[in-house]
């Protein structure tokens, strides 16, 4: 079975996910960890994320891959875990502009379609639902006002210790919906057989209960 949520950045999908997953014994596929992956290629190779034909050439210099161990996934770049590092808003910023490129986007296709063709999987990103698994049988959208999701981006950096900015957090994230949504290839879009979640006032544990219903 494949369920596919799509949402904006801070809607609350991976969270969400990675609790129906356990619940469901289900595989949890981050789709953006892969987007991010490539990013942080660019960045460490001096790539300007802005410079498409250079970015698009560097896209055969890097092998992505999904590893899981103990039900958590793993990135891996050319061999190597690079899980935690790509988890910083400096790569979040950069993988919205390489997203909407489209030799980036048809190098990650295939991976994540094959994962969902062997297992069970709940499957988050931006176009799982419209261009990854069209076929999915359950197809969410997740959404929350920008106001909620810069909040709830701001309390996880305060909880992890990192310095956080409610102001600049709000504008990022406006900056990237902008770029994700109205970008030419798989923008994010809700699929028209996708049930719509406004979660912005909902709590974690009534989202997860709400789609465990559906399924
Ligand atoms: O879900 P995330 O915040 O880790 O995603 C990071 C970026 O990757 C996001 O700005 C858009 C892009 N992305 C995408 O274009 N398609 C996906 N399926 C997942 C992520």
């Amino acid at each position: 079975m494949n369920i596919a949520i799509d949402g904006p950045a801070g809607s609350g999908k991976s969270t969400v996910a990675k609790r129906l997953a356990k619940g469901l014994s289900f595989i949890y596929v981050d789709t953006g960890a892969l987007y991010r992956a490539m990013a942080l290629y660019c960045l460490e190779n001096d790539i300007d994320t802005k410079d498409k034909a250079k970015v698009s050439e560097a896209v055969n210099d890097m092998d992505i891959a999904l590893k899981y161990e103990r039900g958590t996934q793993i990135v891996l770049l050319n061999g190597r875990d690079v899980s935690g590092l790509i988890r910083t808003e400096e790569v979040s910023k950069n993988t919205s502009v390489i997203s909407a490129y489209p030799k980036v986007r048809e190098k990650l296709l295939g991976i994540q379609q094959d994962i969902a063709k062997k297992n069970d999987v709940i499957m988050d990103g931006r176009d799982i639902g419209t261009n990854v698994l069209p076929g999915a049988e359950l197809k969410i959208f997740l959404t929350a006002s920008v106001k909620v999701r810069a909040k709830r981006r701001y309390d996880e950096l305060k909880e992890r210790g990192e310095d956080a900015d409610l102001y600049d957090i709000e504008k990022d994230i406006k900056e990237r919906d902008e770029r994700d949504t109205n970008r030419d290839i798989a923008p994010l879009r809700k699929a028209g057989d996708a049930i719509e979640i406004d979660t912005s006032s909902m709590t974690i544990d009534e989202v997860t209960k709400k789609i465990r219903e559906m399924v």
